[in-house]
């Protein structure tokens, strides 16, 4: 069922704990975020009782300890010591969540160090199905996942990326999906909001002409082209590598709010693009070590798109000696011309109606 959204046939990020060692690029993009999620946990209306915090597309949690430190901080100031609050993380199934569970006991930046009546738990489903009860939900968190297409029936010849084709048929694909899942999860959300609540969302943009991503995966592109070239892939399989990932500009983000001032009871608050800058660059420009750069851009690019990528081959092949093979020839690109990854992320703010 490979267009029923509700059926994701995604998969998550690299489990034993590699997505958490490798996402400092992402973590750096939250980092630009937290002013912003700040003045949501202030503005937030909170009434009295439980409170409910959802993180929707937590991967393995460790980018998530900041915001909800920030989040838990902010609600108990003021609701005062005793109020319960409850954290509830959400990924697809095929998420690590062990390693979610463990950074909660072990990461020094744990939001449960020192914490009292705060209750975290996790829902194993896509967040394009409604996860919780209608208006439970106080404050809605989500980085780096909404990026990913509910589908992945879209094969672009002419890149891994389906959001970074130039193939028209491609391109209009991707926007429309795009467009349809934006509705959904906003409609969706929108359900399990309380009146008065906040939802914060960074995810990978673009502007109308660049994405920031052209240097890191145009190599990528390359090395699978590379693999075709000495057949180690057949042009099959090279067109079904397409990772299902589209870059939505600020106008497609503000698309559903401009007919009318609020699209299914959320108001849009804030939105604007904001350029990264590479976690990695400095310690090479101190270092000049570019293989130890090369290292790190592959295990972050790794970390979010290896096990997308191996469930892209044919299950008959080598998957896991392909996927190698893949970043191997991708690193010795990356350590032929370093340069700095500056990927744009939309910095979007909605409320729901009081
Ligand atoms: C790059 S990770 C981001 C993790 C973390 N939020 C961060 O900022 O570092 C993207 C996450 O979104 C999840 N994701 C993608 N599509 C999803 C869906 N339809 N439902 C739930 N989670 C999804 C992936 O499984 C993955 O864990």
């Amino acid at each position: 069922m490979p267009n029923d959204p509700t059926r994701s046939h995604l998969v998550a990020m690299k489990g034993d704990g590699f997505y958490n060692r490798h996402s400092a690029m992402q973590a750096t993009g939250i980092a630009a975020l937290l002013s912003l999620w700040e003045t949501a946990c202030r503005t937030v209306v909170v009434g009295e009782g439980p409170l409910t915090i959802v993180d929707y597309g937590s991967s393995q949690g460790r980018n998530s300890m900041a915001p909800m430190r920030v989040a838990i901080k902010t609600l108990r100031f003021r609701s005062g010591p005793s109020v319960p609050i409850e954290v509830v993380h959400t990924d697809l199934p095929s998420n690590d969540f062990s390693a979610l569970f463990e950074a909660l006991v072990s990461e020094p930046g744990s939001y449960m160090n020192d914490a009292s009546d705060v209750f975290p738990s996790a829902i194993g489903r896509s967040y394009f199905e409604q996860l919780l009860s209608p208006q439970r939900v106080h404050l809605g968190w989500t980085t780096w996942a909404l990026q990913w297409m509910s589908a992945t029936t879209i094969e672009a010849p002419d890149h891994i990326l389906a959001g970074m084709s130039a193939t028209p048929t491609v391109v209009s694909a991707v926007k429309e999906q795009q467009a349809r899942d934006w509705e959904r999860f906003l409609t969706l959300r929108s359900r399990e909001m309380r009146p008065g609540a906040k939802l914060l969302a960074g995810f990978t943009a673009r502007t109308a002409t660049v994405t920031g991503w052209e240097w890191l995966l145009g190599e990528l592109w390359s090395a699978v082209c590379d693999m075709r070239t000495d057949g180690r892939l057949s042009e099959r399989e090279q067109n079904h590598l397409t990772i299902p990932i589209g870059l939505r500009t600020l106008e497609e983000i503000q698309q559903p709010f401009i007919q009318a001032e609020n699209f299914a009871d959320l108001e849009l608050e804030h939105l604007d693009l904001v350029k990264l800058t590479d976690p990695c660059w400095e310690q090479f420009e101190r270092s000049g070590d570019a293989l130890a750069f090369a290292k790190h851009h592959g295990d972050m690019t790794q970390a979010w798109c290896g096990p997308m990528i191996a469930s892209l081959i044919e299950p008959s092949r080598e998957q896991a000696a392909l996927v190698t093979e893949l970043f191997t020839r991708f690193e010795r690109r990356l350590s032929e011309c370093p340069r700095p990854h500056e990927p744009y992320m939309a910095a979007v703010v909605l409320s729901k109606r009081a």
